[in-house]
């Protein structure tokens, strides 16, 4: 499976770091939001390089549908980095204001540096960056009350780049920065697919359907899918027959619809329906 395959990879890639290291100059503080169930594979850290200088905040973010046990691990190992993270569901409502506040206190020594120098009142300037599909527009929406302009997934769509005050002492560029995941190894890119991060029509459903239950045997063994009564470490063939089985998914001919178990599985996963779960640990 090759993750790069889909349409806004490589090709904008230079058009985005351009971009992107352009508007880190106008900021004080880069928010990045990554997926908490796949905090690595969901992560460009280019952005280390990108945004040295910047206040820096971590947003882990899809906190409703990963594994709070392995969050607490992501949060322990992005603080030794030095960098705060946020444990985060960005369709919650009360998303925006926990944020604000993070950003105000990793921001505090700006504040404080302004203070002494007289200048009381400056916000704090701040940009959401990261990859397609980890909630930045969710989030921008949640602060600034507003859908956020439609960004550059594509080339010649104009990024407007407008701040826009969120009431905190905050004003936030009304456009995210668009990181590009990192695909030197195959298991981001199968980590990136399992959760729904990449376009599906492109793969092979059933292998990555097979592929994702490997995964997961790897990180819980010996868990079972009660929904399904069947444990990981069955054959994927033979889990994927019990889904098949359990929706009723059969073909003519009384075989089982693989294809079809194979889509809701992963539909299963990836909206937590079969429980919570983080697919990598630092
Ligand atoms: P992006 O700007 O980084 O590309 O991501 P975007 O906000 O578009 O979010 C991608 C998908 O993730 C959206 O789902 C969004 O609703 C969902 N999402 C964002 N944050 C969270 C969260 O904290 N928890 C959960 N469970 N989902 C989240 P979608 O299916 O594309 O759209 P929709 O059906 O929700 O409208």
């Amino acid at each position: 499976m090759a993750g790069n395959d889909y349409g806004w990879y490589p090709g904008h890639m230079t058009k985005s770091v351009r971009a992107i290291r352009e508007e880190l100059k106008l900021v004080d503080l880069c928010i990045e939001v990554l997926d908490s169930r796949i905090p690595l594979s969901s992560r460009n850290p280019d952005i280390d390089e990108l945004a040295k200088g910047k206040f820096r905040m971590v947003v882990l973010n899809k906190a409703d549908l990963s594994d709070e046990r392995k969050t607490a691990l992501w949060t322990a190992y992005f603080r030794e980095k030095g960098i705060e993270s946020l444990v985060l569901n960005a369709k919650e409502k009360k998303a925006s204001d926990q944020v604000k506040k993070l950003a105000m206190t990793v921001c505090a020594e700006k504040i404080e540096r302004d203070r002494k120098r007289g200048i009381v009142g400056r916000p704090v300037r701040a940009m959401v960056c990261g990859i397609p599909n980890v909630g930045k527009s969710t989030l921008i929406n949640s602060i600034t009350g507003k859908a956020p302009t439609k960004t550059g997934n594509k080339p010649g769509v104009t990024r407007s780049n407008q701040w826009v005050k969120t009431g905190a002492g905050i004003e936030l560029l009304d456009t995210p920065g668009l990181l590009w995941p990192k695909f030197e190894d195959r298991s981001v890119g199968l980590k990136l697919a399992a959760v729904g991060s990449i376009n599906d029509q492109i793969l092979n459903t059933i292998l990555l359907a097979s592929e994702t239950i490997l995964l997961l045997r790897d990180i819980y063994p010996d868990a079972t899918v009660p929904k399904y009564e069947i444990t990981l470490n069955e054959k994927p063939e033979d889990v994927l027959k019990a889904v098949a089985e359990r929706n009723g998914l059969i073909l003519k001919g009384a075989d089982p619809d693989i294809r079809r178990a194979a889509e809701t599985l992963l539909a299963e996963l990836r909206s937590g329906k079969l429980g919570r779960m983080t697919l990598e640990e630092p």
